[in-house]
């Protein structure tokens, strides 16, 4: 069920942006600051992919694909104040930071029909809390309306490295590439999204500029 802002007592804070560009790390600390809780999107696309995997399943058989969604039971929570998720009640847990997850996750999420299903149980989570919400499309499609977005963004040398660091294989360019030109809700700067280039910045620098931005804005959670 789509949330209406307009009808609903819960705040949104939209954080878009491209892979290893410190939008989770971010969203993780503003969600703690705040007391909202946080919801990386792109979990439930993981997940999917993890499962499609798992499968056997091609990641560019679109149909394949979308009935594979509708035959398993992704289901996205609540527990602790933290966001969950479980595929046919088995958390993916970290294996959803795998290589191979990496190279077939923007395959899955191009699929209109696969966008559709994932947006609806994002949307949910309005229904039920204050939240910070990560992805690609939170500020252009799935919360439209909320006055807070951001778009976090840095150069693909320093997003390259810090994937580097963390000792996973991630095609950074190519993911890009596919988020931003697929035909459903690509990857954008939603038109009034405040876009910060954290390329030379600190997490800390990061967060104060966006708690700076969002009192600016009026989020009354800071007052
Ligand atoms: O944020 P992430 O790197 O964990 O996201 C993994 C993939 O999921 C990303 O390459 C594209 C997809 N995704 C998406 O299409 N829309 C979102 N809102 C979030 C993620």
């Amino acid at each position: 069920m789509a949330s209406d802002l307009n009808h609903n007592q819960y705040r949104v804070i939209a954080i878009d942006g491209p892979a290893a560009s410190g939008k989770s790390s971010v969203s993780q600390m503003l969600s703690e600051y705040l007391g909202f809780l946080h919801v990386n999107s792109g979990v439930m696309y993981r997940a999917l992919a993890w499962s499609v995997l798992r499968a056997g399943i091609h990641a560019n058989d679109d149909c394949a694909v979308v009935e594979h969604l509708r035959a398993i039971d992704l289901c996205c929570g609540i527990s602790d104040n933290k966001a969950t998720l479980t595929v046919g009640g088995v958390d993916p847990g970290g294996e959803l930071k795998s290589s191979e997850v990496n190279s077939v996750v923007s395959a899955v999420s191009r699929v209109a029909e696969v966008r559709d299903v994932l947006v609806a149980k994002q949307r949910e989570y309005l229904n039920v809390a204050d939240i910070v919400m990560e992805g690609r499309d939170i500020g252009s499609v799935v919360f439209p309306e909320t006055p807070y977005k951001f778009y976090i963004d840095a150069s693909i040398e320093v997003r390259a490295k810090r994937r580097m660091k963390e000792g996973i294989v991630d095609d950074l360019a190519q993911r890009d590439a596919v988020d931003s030109s697929r035909e459903t809700s690509p990857m954008v700067v939603a038109d009034d999204a405040a876009v910060i280039d954290t390329s030379e910045m600190t997490l800390d620098e990061v967060l104060a500029e966006i708690i700076d931005r969002l009192r600016v804005s009026g989020l009354d959670a800071l007052e």
